[in-house]
């Protein structure tokens, strides 16, 4: 049998994306975000049918852009996710207002739609609703709607995970809401090295998002000030290498969903794993996670064969950096038993095989 080293995830750039950064080094352009910027923007907003995109230079800043603009500021509270990247709750902490979490669906990962209608006091001013891994919740966008609507409380997608994914009615996630945002980090399905991108459907909001990234600006690379803005812009080099990323993104869609069914069919009555719902049909899985029973003995029979696994995110009220109570069972149990397997766009059929090979080999012999 041939043997791999096999990494939990890599990014995936190619001659493309080399040779358009050369090619625009070498054309003495201003470095700082322009032209290819706002072609960047365009490819996302026609890929995604939203109105506007707007880029920025992470998917943690468009959060905490995409709640300022919803007027959430110190002193507030916004209902977030238990089982998330830890970016999510920390976007709202640099506002000054208080994450308050709520736990999860075990089918999807997303935000249980009642608890979070438990969660809300008259401080909340936002729900920020997680896709986790391209998934929407089992109880339906459109118990989130409805909550929104019922409340009058804006709901911000944090679809950091989920360029590729739709909602079963066809929308791009992200736009359901009043604002969505998507990050561009290393791992992501595409990759600008860092980088983020808000998108919405309303006027007023991506003008003023627009305004924000911008210290403000009244005008395009005018010194008037009519309100308070910051520098969360992109770059052009980033842009061009976003820009190739983008022409590769449907062919690494349709392989990201390949290489999901091919891990459910080699590992279909694998015991010791099991995986979550994925609707394959609108949705793109980011990473290919699952749950291990015993999560530490799986790890370490991968990693003795050189295959890297990644551990899920832990329950963000038992990390240090919050350390608040509350029953949270279903994010303490992916804390304990997630994990993510190698999920890389470039894996070969014969990699992935190997991979569940290991695994099977593990769940008879190994645990
Ligand atoms: C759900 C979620 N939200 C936010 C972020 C933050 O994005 P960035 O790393 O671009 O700041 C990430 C990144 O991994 C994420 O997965």
């Amino acid at each position: 049998m041939i043997t791999y080293d096999i990494p939990q995830m890599e990014p995936w750039i190619g001659d493309e994306e080399r040779n358009a950064v050369n090619d625009y080094m070498r054309s003495g352009g201003w470095l700082t975000e322009f032209k290819l910027t706002k072609r960047f923007e365009d490819m996302i907003a026609e890929y995604t049918g939203a109105k506007h995109c707007i880029v920025v230079n992470n998917g943690t800043i468009s959060l905490t852009m995409a709640a300022l603009a919803c007027g959430v500021s110190a002193g507030d509270e916004v209902i977030v996710p238990n089982y998330t990247m830890i970016a999510t709750p920390n976007s709202i902490k640099l506002l000054g207002a208080t994450p308050v979490f709520v736990d999860i669906e075990p089918s999807t990962l997303c935000m249980d739609v009642h608890l979070a209608k438990k969660a809300v006091t008259p401080k909340t001013k936002a729900i920020m609703l997680v896709l986790a891994n391209g998934r929407y919740p089992e109880a339906g966008i459109d118990a989130f709607m409805e909550l929104s609507q019922e409340t009058g409380i804006p709901v911000i997608e944090d679809a950091a995970q989920s360029l590729g994914s739709r909602y079963p009615n066809g929308v791009h996630q992200g736009l359901m809401g009043k604002v969505g945002s998507f990050s561009f980090s290393a791992p992501k399905i595409i990759t600008t090295g860092q980088g983020g991108a808000l998108v919405t459907n309303d006027d007023e909001l991506a003008f003023k998002l627009r305004r924000l990234k911008d210290f403000g600006r009244s005008g395009g690379g005018n010194d008037i000030h009519d309100t308070i803005g910051f520098n969360f812009k992109f770059t052009e080099m980033q842009a061009c290498i976003g820009i190739e990323q983008m022409k590769k993104l449907q062919w690494r869609v349709d392989r990201k969903k390949d290489i999901y069914r091919l891990y459910q069919q080699e590992l279909d009555n694998v015991s010791g794993v099991s995986f979550f719902d994925q609707d394959l049909a609108n949705t793109t899985p980011w990473f290919i996670d699952i749950l291990a029973i015993q999560r530490g003995s799986l790890e370490d029979f991968l990693k003795q064969r050189g295959i890297g696994t990644r551990d899920m995110y832990p329950p963000i009220n038992c990390q240090k950096a919050y350390h608040v109570g509350g029953d949270y069972p279903v994010s303490k149990m992916i804390g304990t038993n997630g994990l993510w397997l190698p999920s890389s766009s470039q894996l070969s059929n014969e990699m992935i095989k190997y991979v569940c090979s290991i695994i099977k080999d593990w769940s008879q012999n190994g645990k």
